[in-house]
Formats: C-alpha cells, sequence, structure tokens
C-alpha cells in the first residue's frame, strides 16, 4: 500500500542509537570488574578487539558529547553484569555502580534519556562455570542484579531492556558465545532466562511503578522461498521457533504451540517447575523492542541430510533438519558482509509484530556493518550506511502509516564498536574510532558522513531524510 500523505513521526519520537557494553567499554579489569563469558570468547590472535574496544569506559564524557551533537534523544546501552557483580552475584563493586550513574547523569545532563539493556551476552564467568544458564541458580543472580540496578539507577532511568537477543544466544549460541552444548540443553538455558526475564519485568513494575521494561529479541520476517505450500509452512515453522516463541512468552507468558511441538518432537522440551508458569503468564513488558537487520527466506527441508544446523552468524539462516532450509533471496542485495538488505520487510515485520501483540514498538539495532575508510583529508564517506538507514526509516513511517504504534528508532550504532562477528574492521557507527585490529593508534573520534546526515534527520524529526 502506498499512501499520498504518509503520517509524520509523532513529535516526542525517540531518535538515537545503541552500544554495548563488551563492544564499546573496554576497560577490561578496571576498577574491580569481573571477567564475563566475552573474556573467553575465541577472537583472532593477537587483537586487542573486547579488551580495549572503543574505550569507551574513560572516554565516554567525549563519546556522549558527540552524541548530544547529533541531537540524541536517547541512548542505548547496556550494563555490564560483572562490573556491578565481578562474580555475577555476591559483593557490590561501587566503582563499577559509579561508572554507570556518571555515564547515566552525563547523558541527562544533554537530556538524553538512558535506555538501558540489563544483560547483553556478557553473562559473568563466574556463572558461566557453575553453569551458566543452565544452572537455575542464575535466575536468581539475575533477579538480585536486575534489583540492584532498580535501586542504584530507577530513579533516572525510565526505559529498561532484559535480555538482548535471547533468540539468537539460542539459535545460534556456539557462534556468539563460543558456548557448544546441546539444543536440548539450550532451550533448558531458555526457560531460565525466560524466568529471569519475567522475574525482572514484575520486580521492575513493583519498584519503579513510573518505569517501562521490554524484552529486546531480534525479531525479522520470515519469507517462503516460493508459493508451495511446503515452502510456506517451513517459514511458518521457523517464524515460530525464531520469532513468536520468545513473543508470545514475553507478552502472553505461554509456549507458542508451534515452537512447543516443534520441542516435543526433537525431544528439547525443558525442565518446568511448579510456579515457573504462573510466573511467565505474571509479567508483562510494557513495549517491545526489536533489533532488525534484514529479513530471512526459507524452503522446504526434506531431512534427507542436506541441511545443516544453524553455526553460522545470526542474519544468514543455514537451516534444520526436516524443518526449515536457509535460501537466498534474490530479489535483495547483499552487504559486504553478505548479509542481505530489504527495508521493506522491516515494514512487514513491524505490521506483524504489532498485529499479534498491539504494544508500543522501539528499535534497539539496525544497521549496516561496512569496511570504512579514513581518507586523507580525514573524512569518512559511508553513503551507503546514509542508504540503508535512509530507506529503512522511510519504512519506519510507513509502518507508522500502517497505524503501528512506534516510539523510537535506535541503529546500531552509536559509535564503531567491535562487531561480534567479525573484529573492529565491520565498523557500524556514525563516529570512526582511529584504530584496527591490531594497532590502537590515537582512538581519534571522526565525525563521518552519516554522523551530519543523521543529524539533520534528528533535528528535523524525520522530514529530511
Ligand atoms: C546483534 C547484536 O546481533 O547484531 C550486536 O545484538 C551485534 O551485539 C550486531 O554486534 C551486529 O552483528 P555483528 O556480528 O555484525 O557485530
Amino acid at each position: 500500500m502506498k499512501y499520498a500523505n504518509a503520517k509524520k513521526f509523532p513529535d516526542n519520537f525517540l531518535w538515537g542509537a545503541s552500544t554495548s557494553a563488551y563492544q564499546v567499554e573496554g576497560g577490561a579489569g578496571q576498577d574491580g570488574k569481573g571477567p564475563s563469558v566475552i573474556d573467553i570468547k575465541r577472537i583472532p590472535e593477537g587483537t586487542t578487539d573486547y579488551k580495549v574496544a572503543s574505550d569507551h569506559y574513560n572516554r565516554y564524557k567525549e563519546d556522549v558529547a558527540l552524541f548530544a551533537e547529533m541531537g540524541f534523544k536517547t541512548y542505548r546501552f547496556s550494563i555490564a553484569w560483572s562490573r556491578i557483580f565481578p562474580n555475577g552475584t555476591g559483593e557490590v563493586n561501587q566503582q563499577g555502580i559509579e561508572f554507570y550513574n556518571n555515564l547515566i547523569n552525563e547523558l541527562l545532563k544533554y537530556d538524553i534519556e538512558p535506555l538501558v539493556t540489563m544483560y547483553h551476552f556478557d553473562l559473568p564467568l563466574s556463572l558461566h562455570e557453575k553453569g551458566g544458564w543452565g544452572n537455575r541458580e542464575t535466575v536468581d543472580a539475575f533477579e538480585t542484579y536486575a534489583k540492584t540496578l532498580f535501586e542504584y539507577y530507577g530513579d533516572r532511568v525510565k526505559y529498561w531492556l532484559t535480555i538482548n537477543e535471547q533468540n539468537m544466544m539460542i539459535l545460534h549460541g556456539s557462534a556468539i558465545l563460543g558456548s557448544d552444548v546441546s539444543k536440548k540443553e539450550l532451550y533448558q538455558q531458555n526457560h531460565h532466562m525466560l524466568l529471569a526475564q519475567a522475574k525482572a519485568m514484575v520486580l521492575c513494575h513493583n519498584m519503579l511503578p513510573n518505569a517501562k521494561i521490554g524484552p529486546a529479541p531480534n525479531i525479522s520476517y520470515i519469507y517462503p522461498a516460493s508459493s508451495k505450500p511446503e515452502d510456506m509452512l517451513a517459514a511458518n515453522n521457523f517464524n515460530a521457533i525464531r520469532n513468536w516463541l520468545y513473543l508470545d512468552m514475553a507478552v502472553y507468558g505461554r509456549y507458542n504451540h508451534v515452537a512447543w511441538s516443534y520441542m516435543e518432537e526433537h525431544g528439547y522440551t525443558p525442565t518446568i517447575l511448579d510456579g515457573d508458569m504462573e510466573m511467565l503468564r505474571n509479567a508483562k513488558p510494557d513495549f517491545i523492542a526489536f533489533n532488525y537487520y534484514t529479513s530471512k527466506t526459507v524452503a522446504e527441508s526434506k531431512g534427507d541430510g542436506q541441511d545443516v544446523n544453524n553455526t553460522g552468524d545470526q542474519e544468514i539462516v543455514i537451516g534444520e533438519a526436516g524443518v526449515y532450509k536457509g535460501h537466498t533471496n534474490e530479489n535483495l542485495p547483499k552487504t559486504e558482509f553478505g548479509w542481505e538488505i530489504d527495508p521493506v520487510g522491516f515494514r512487514i515485520t513491524f505490521r506483524e509484530i504489532y498485529s499479534r501483540y498491539n504494544l508500543p514498538l522501539i528499535v534497539t539495532e539496525n544497521g549496516l556493518g561496512a569496511f570504512d575508510r579514513l581518507e586523507e583529508d580525514g573524512t569518512v564517506r559511508d553513503t551507503y550506511r546514509i542508504e540503508y538507514l535512509r530507506k529503512h526509516i522511510e519504512q519506519i513511517q510507513l509502518a507508522i502509516s500502517d497505524g503501528v504504534e512506534v516510539f523510537g528508532y535506535c541503529p546500531w550504532a552509536a559509535i564503531d564498536l567491535v562487531s561480534t562477528h567479525q573484529g573492529s574492521k565491520k565498523r557500524y557507527g556514525f563516529i570512526f574510532v582511529n584504530r584496527d585490529e591490531f594497532d590502537l593508534k590515537d582512538m581519534k573520534r571522526i565525525r563521518k558522513e552519516s554522523f551530519y546526515w543523521y543529524k539533520k534527520v534528528i533535528e528535523t524529526n524525520g522530514d529530511d531524510l
């Protein structure tokens, strides 16, 4: 559907951008920070990627000033659990508390609304060593951590996100966290994370009646490779397993029936204790945050041994025998890293989420990873990024015109940071950080062309794209 008069972005629309602690902060071990699973993640030999990252831990004031210059209304960042609790639980590290206090205050100084992710892939190592999410004690540790965050920061933080991309940790656990556990075990971990999320939502509403909290999965609509009913069914399967399993639970407190049947069929169903389902049913989010990079396309999998399990990165579907098979969508261009680009799929994803759940939506990641180049004249001409973002923002406006309630947009990323899969050579930011994988150089911050473009987008509330 085309609109002669597309609706405008709402006046108080939260324009901003995102980062996550382990990808941007650096400061490994600084001021009492404990190690997390990221510190044992496989990264290319010799790189200092996660140890220093963009050194935001030490340069946050300079970075926040640049965010303010772009006109951010919000900034989405994550708190490193092991800065607050170096051992995941037990004693609070006051220096860690202090860092986020300072960051939050610095943002508020410029009227930038903090949007806080409580957990973005970086589980404290000591919890991991005790079984991680497979151990129910991690659920209690998360509840204590959540309570601590609400106590210290709840007076200033109004928007909370529970767990970043839980669905990707389950579907691509080995790629993201380097963990090689069985699917049965993964779905048990999943159940525990869902419980942890539910507990945090209930706690937030009890402790902070004026705050809002929601989940932050990676949601993208799944297309069938053709109009063949079997392909459609495969798309339906993957939509349930990848997307709706997570949102049905967060919003309605129930296991999606197709996803549950899939788990039963494969012997993946988790152990559910008395009281679990009640806890899940009682927790309600105030909004849904989601990350979107591209749509996905799948075909029927005949289960004849041709299909392999998902081991690739999160935006490239491989498949699962007998359930669905990854398919290249020939209609879509690809990024330098092989991810398909589908702005219209963004609008479709908005429509689907909103009609299933009827909650306000905010985008917490969307963006283009590329090999940006710092020119001799000191500029970074990332016109390809501007084009990607422009096309996606146009689709948000169309989704708003379709009647979808969207209250914010936070592309990935506010500033260059270390990519989860390809290290610091894959850049996403509006601000260039002068370092590479092996050489930290001067870490100077340089405004990219997209920086000036996004500033204008925000200034005109999306009128001038
Ligand atoms: C999302 C994650 O999966 O995608 C981010 O939440 C990640 O942490 C982003 O960086 C982009 O993926 P990648 O692999 O290109 O860094």
